[in-house]
């Protein structure tokens, strides 16, 4: 493993984190500073926008921007309001900020105390200005390698006239479900446009996401050095060669949590660089001591997704049928109506699971993975919470609710073969269901533990010292982010 290197000129590395500011982005863009800071000798500015900079010090202090030697926080305006303060992650609210975050992040740069060696950043904008002011600019893609080669084809199915559909709600109708696309090089065998991210499933040619997403694609394709994926080499492979052909530089250095264990000796848990824009509840693992090993299902949706209350009350029985016990992450946005999801849950529910749930706004996810009495995680497959499954080796029930998730559900469960599909209108028979298979001694629950135990495997080989994204980290260092433009 390299260790914190002392070696001439290394005090000269400066890399300058602006992640795109959701919790599912902030994430593993600090991860991966934190290892550039321990192991390769990297000083940091890591830049939130005002917006998250006021949340964190709301949720967890000024200790969480205090930052460490060589390593140091900033912000810039994103123009919403001050009110907006513990607001949902709207995504479109949140695209809506970044092209008004270029010029401050400009003045930003120019006015550090030491001279940048390396830009890295998801935001379009924030790669444009770097490369304009003639740094040297890498894409961190936090997501899989197989979304992005999804959210990279969407341009070929508008130029082939497939994208936009013709009607709007056709495909989620089921009519062009199988409409196959596996005849494009690096697609898994009857792969859908069900399976590629949501935007591509309008009928308007106008649609803003769409746009936003191919001109985002377009950016990624043209402009930084290197594109490193939060991904490793072996559970992405097709999608890394198939890529290699037409992106700059690809480098596959996850799973990150599991590198940073390498790295500080501690699992990676126990840091003082706060990687969470809300409050864990830790009372949540005193709960789950309580229980037996393999005895309960987590519930979350990450920090974005939002369900009809219709969708909360069949997840809710179908918990309720399971007879499991779950532990249940519930924000207090997490209904799409803006109302309160408590008030949603019917009081018998309520009186029935009162022994055998527990309900918080937020959790250490990790750690409740990792913890013997977690089961199976029921997830929207925001690739975080698929990467930290499959490191945990807890199977997963796939509720894909939007973007890469569709992607991410699709080759957990038919390539990987670590979870069930479950999702859009489910009813709560089919929740039940699954989650006896998964926790119970069903054929498929034992194939997907036994899937999950070689892909657990192979993720900690990928991050030990000698393996894939532990030497891809290394070459990308070497490679591009210390070498000038
Ligand atoms: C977003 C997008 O929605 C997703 O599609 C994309 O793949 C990544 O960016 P998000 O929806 O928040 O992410 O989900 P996810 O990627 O799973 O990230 C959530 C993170 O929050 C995870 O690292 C998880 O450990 C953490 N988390 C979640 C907690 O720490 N506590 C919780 O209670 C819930």
């Amino acid at each position: 493993m390299s260790t914190l290197q002392a070696a001439a000129g290394v005090e000269k590395r400066h890399a300058v984190f602006f992640p795109f500011p959701a919790q599912g982005h902030v994430k593993p863009a600090l991860q991966l500073a934190k290892l550039l800071h321990r192991c390769h000798g990297f000083q940091v500015t890591f830049v939130h926008t005002e917006h998250n900079r006021r949340r964190l010090l709301r949720s967890r202090g000024p200790g969480a921007l205090a930052g460490v030697p060589g390593f140091r926080f900033a912000a810039v305006p994103d123009g919403l309001p001050e009110s907006d303060a513990d607001a949902a992650q709207d995504m479109s609210a949140l695209l809506s900020t970044t092209e008004a975050l270029a010029p401050h992040f400009r003045s930003l740069v120019s006015g550090l105390p030491s001279p940048v060696s390396c830009v890295v950043s998801d935001i379009e904008h924030i790669l444009y200005a770097a490369k304009d002011m003639g740094l040297q600019c890498v894409t961190f893609w936090i997501t899989s390698a197989c979304s992005f080669m999804m959210y990279q084809l969407c341009q070929r199915l508008v130029d082939m006239g497939i994208v936009p559909l013709r009607e709007a709600g056709q495909l989620r109708n089921g009519c062009m479900d199988s409409t196959v696309l596996d005849w494009v090089p690096g697609m898994p065998k009857g792969i859908c446009l069900k399976d590629f991210p949501d935007f591509v499933l309008t009928a308007d040619p106008d649609d803003a996401m769409l746009k936003v997403a191919l001109r985002s694609m377009a950016c990624h394709r043209t402009t930084p050095s290197a594109v490193i994926f939060h991904t490793f080499d072996e559970i992405d492979r097709e999608a890394i060669a198939t890529m290699s052909t037409f992106l700059p530089k690809i480098y596959a250095v996850g799973p990150l949590p599991l590198l940073l264990g390498q790295a500080s000796g501690t699992g990676g848990v126990g840091d003082t660089l706060e990687s969470n824009l809300s409050r864990e509840n830790h009372a949540c693992l005193e709960w789950l001591n309580g229980r037996r090993p393999n005895s309960v299902v987590y519930v979350s949706f990450g920090s974005i997704a939002t369900l009809t209350s219709e969708q909360l009350v069949e997840l809710a029985w179908g918990l309720a049928n399971s007879k499991q016990d779950f532990l249940w992450v519930m924000r207090d946005d997490q209904v799409n109506n803006g109302g309160d999801p408590a008030a949603v849950l019917p009081p018998e529910f309520l009186e029935e699971t009162k022994a055998r749930r527990y309900v918080t706004r937020w959790c250490p996810q990790e750690a409740v993975l990792q913890h013997e009495a977690t089961g199976a995680f029921l997830t929207h497959c925001g690739w975080n919470s698929v990467l930290e499954s499959v490191c945990a080796g807890v199977p997963m029930l796939c509720w894909p609710f939007g973007a890469d998730q569709y992607t991410n559900a699709r080759y957990a469960c038919s390539e990987w073969r670590v979870g069930l599909e479950i999702g859009g209108d489910v009813k709560r028979d089919e929740v039940e269901a699954a989650i006896r298979e998964v926790m119970g001694e069903g054929e498929k629950g034992k194939e997907i533990r036994r899937m999950l135990n070689e892909w657990k495997e192979k993720a900690i080989v990928a991050a030990q010292p000698s393996g894939s994204s532990w030497v891809n980290l290394e070459k990308v260092v070497n490679e591009v982010l210390t070498v000038p433009p």
